[in-house]
């Protein structure tokens, strides 16, 4: 039961309604035996960074951000980590009891966490990797690539401009293609990572075709709604192997967890499970 000792954590976002993390977070209380609950919050957009200072001494203990204040709630921090900083965006805060706001970034790491549990043989050292999209989330997948030691991630965005300006702004192994330029994009890619959110509910494909990839390439999608995106079965049918957006989502809510509570998701909980179920899919 809900009492006046129980830890209260969430997430906040708008909208929020269909939101998998309360489902997989909860989940994971109940199974540990904590005194806590992991509740969303929807603050009006213009609210956003009102409602974070509100949290300041630790009323809320911590909580995940997402769309479209991943980028505010980086500014509300006075300390981010290298992984927030880099990805100029924060889907984690923490609440310290002396009033202090902590930023991190889990995303990168439940990326590379989906990558290795459905991808088993990827080393993100071995070759270039192909990201679609220039906005938060490639900036996202960019940065956790590059810091993974990715030799060349290339940027291929529909407006060239943005990839030209992401690529500048991160540096390094990062470079902006343009297929449509008859740059050579695709025949020796490690990975094709979708990062825009084109085949979110069933709108829309994306015009890229993966023929020209190694039969080896790894295809992912950071959409997982629904979890075989056109992109996934335009891979799927050519025999290449897949990562699917709800392993990143699954992988970048257990660092959550273990900054909430000090230890781990239980593992007996099959959150992978749960979010299908709540999908309408079978494990
Ligand atoms: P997010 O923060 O989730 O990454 P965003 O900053 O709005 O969202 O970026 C959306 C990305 O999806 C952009 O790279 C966008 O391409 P443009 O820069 O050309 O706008 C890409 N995108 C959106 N709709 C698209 C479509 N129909 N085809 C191709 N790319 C699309």
């Amino acid at each position: 039961m809900i009492n006046g000792a129980t830890v209260v954590v969430g997430v906040v976002g708008s909208p929020i309604r269909h939101s998998l993390s309360p489902l997989i977070h909860n989940a994971w209380i109940a199974a540990s035996g904590l005194d806590a609950v992991y509740v969303p919050f929807p603050p009006p957009v213009d609210r956003f960074t009102a409602f974070v200072e509100g949290c300041r001494g630790g009323a809320i203990r911590g909580l995940n951000v997402t769309l479209p204040f991943k980028e505010a709630a980086l500014a509300c921090a006075d300390r981010a980590s290298v992984a927030a900083k880099s990805a100029q965006a924060a889907n984690l805060l923490i609440f310290e009891a002396d009033g202090t706001i902590i930023a991190d970034n889990t995303d990168g790491a439940g990326l590379l966490g989906a990558f290795a549990a459905q991808a088993p043989g990827f080393d993100p050292r071995a070759g270039p990797v192909v990201i679609l999209g220039a906005g938060g989330a490639a900036r996202g997948a960019a940065a956790a690539f590059a810091a993974a030691g990715c030799p060349e991630v290339r940027i291929v965005n529909r407006t060239f401009e943005k990839a030209l300006a992401l690529a500048a702004d991160l540096g390094g192994p990062v470079h902006a293609l343009n297929p449509i330029a008859g740059m050579k994009v695709f025949g020796d890619a490690m990975a094709v990572i979708n990062a825009t959110s084109v085949g979110l509910d069933g709108a829309g494909a994306l015009d890229i075709t993966l023929a020209d990839t190694p039969p080896t390439a790894v295809i992912m999608d950071m959409v997982y709604k629904p979890l075989v995106t056109p992109f996934l079965a335009q891979a799927l049918a050519l025999d290449r192997p897949t990562v699917d957006g709800l392993e990143m989502l699954i992988r970048q809510a257990v660092p959550s967890f273990e900054a909430f509570f000090g230890q781990p998701p239980p593992t007996e909980v099959d959150a992978r499970a749960i979010a299908l179920k709540a999908l309408g899919m079978s494990a």
